[in-house]
Parts: C-alpha cells; structure tokens; sequence
C-alpha cells in the first residue's frame, strides 16, 4: 500500500476515476472496519478537496456519527432527521444544492453550503450506514459524485 493517495486528472470525473482504485487498494487486506472508514474518509477529503467527510453509523434505529474529516460535528441524527436522517428512511442518495433551503437541514457548520448523503448497504442488502459529503461552495454535488460515491459506498458496505 503506498502511504499517500495521488490524485490525478483535472475534472472531477478524472480525479474519482484515480481515486476509485486507489481507495480499493488501501481497504484491501484490512479488516479493521475503523480504520478502512478513517482511511476512506481522509482519502476523499483530500482527495476531492471537499469541506467534511464522514459517515453516521446506523445503531438503533439512528445514525451515530463514526469516522470523519472536518469539523466537528453533531453525534447523533434521528432517522428522518436532515438530509442524512432522510437518506437513511428513504435509502436513497439525496443532493442538496442549497442548504438552507432544505426542510429540516441540520447545520454542523455554518461553512457548509452543499451536501450529498449515500446510504452504506451490507452484503445483505442492509443499511448500515451512510456517507455524508458537505462543501462550502453551493451546488457542489451531481450525478458525478452520486455514481462514484455509490461505488466507495459499496466498497465500505462490503467492510460493514
Ligand atoms: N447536515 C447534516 C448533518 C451532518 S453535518 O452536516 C456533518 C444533515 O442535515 O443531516
């Protein structure tokens, strides 16, 4: 495993087809689930330059908030709760361009102006987690990130 991800390519597609594997490759061999979720973690946030990067673990029937990169953040979110509360009931990816305009929209931080939440499916088709992505730019998030982010979800589900 080489110790630092190399990001290369100028859009944004390019950069997740250069991290895709690479994040395949630091999860392959380890089966701590925290530290493969830190790792993750840190290799998109730097990776993509986005503002926080974490994922809410699912533990009763809520999301507890697991490894992240970024600011503090609130620990615990109700299922239905903000946008990662409705990814968790809807087990769909939502976008948010902006914020402020989203029903219920819980702000960790006042920087935080786009966000996009996958749901984490295990091997058994159960939602176990998701990954919330928030930047400080408006409509940061499209079907680019929505595909790949999908894809790095399914790679954490298979640890979960
Ligand atoms: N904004 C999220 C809460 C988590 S923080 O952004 C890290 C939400 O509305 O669910």
């Amino acid at each position: 495993m080489s110790e630092t991800i190399h990001i290369s390519g100028a859009t944004k597609e390019e950069k997740y087809l250069s991290l895709v594997p690479q994040i395949k490759a630091l999860v392959e061999g380890e089966t701590d689930l925290i530290a493969n979720l830190a790792n993750i973690t840190a290799a998109l946030k730097y990776g993509m330059d986005f503002f926080w990067v974490g994922f809410y673990l699912v533990k009763n029937d809520e999301l507890v908030l697991g490894p992240f990169q970024g600011t503090v953040a609130c620990t615990r979110i109700k299922n239905g709760k903000g946008v990662c509360g409705t990814s968790m009931q809807k087990k769909e990816t939502i976008i948010v361009d902006d914020v402020d305009t989203f029903p219920g929209h819980i702000a960790c931080s006042s920087a935080s102006k786009s966000e996009i939440v996958v749901p984490v499916f295990n091997t058994k088709n159960e939602l176990v987690a998701v990954l919330d992505v928030d930047d400080d730019k408006y409509a940061t998030f499209d079907k680019t990130d929505q595909l790949h982010l999908e894809e790095i979800c399914k790679i954490a589900g298979e640890l979960l």
